[in-house]
């Protein structure tokens, strides 16, 4: 199983989620694969927030290894699941996809905590509500 999480800057949000998830599999001992995308490209190359670096290492996770890069067209193949933080980042992963059956991959993460309820992930890089 091949998991891409996907948030606006994959700086705060997607690089949690991929640490999360990470810790998860290999607790599980499971052979699944995670990576993490942004939409957005402004912050290409770099670490995760330092905010979500420190939150995550309150955790025990390390995700400092992580560097921000921007969804490809070529993760709709790579990838089995496409998980989407908010509903912005849903349409606009549906929007890039090629058929409707990539487009099928593309899920909203809450959805799996409280089925159809379109909750989201909010993002804190403005208002720094990482806890
Ligand atoms: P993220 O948060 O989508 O959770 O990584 C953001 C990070 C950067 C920006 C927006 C959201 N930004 O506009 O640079």
């Amino acid at each position: 199983m091949k998991i891409l999480m996907v948030c606006l800057g994959n700086i705060c949000r997607s690089p949690l989620a991929e640490g999360i998830l990470t810790d998860k599999i290999k607790a599980a001992k499971l052979d699944w694969q995670v990576d993490s995308a942004g939409t957005g490209g402004w912050h290409v190359g770099e670490l995760p927030d330092r905010r979500s670096i420190a939150i995550a290492r309150q955790h025990g996770i390390d995700i400092s290894g992580q560097r921000c890069r921007q969804i490809q067209q070529n993760d709709f193949t790579d990838f089995d699941l496409i998980l989407t933080m908010d509903k912005a980042n849903q349409r606009d992963v549906e929007r890039l996809a090629p058929t409707a059956e990539h487009r099928a991959k593309v899920r909203q993460i809450l959805n799996f905590v409280q089925p159809n309820s379109d909750a989201e992930v909010p993002d804190p890089y403005y208002d720094n509500r990482f806890a």
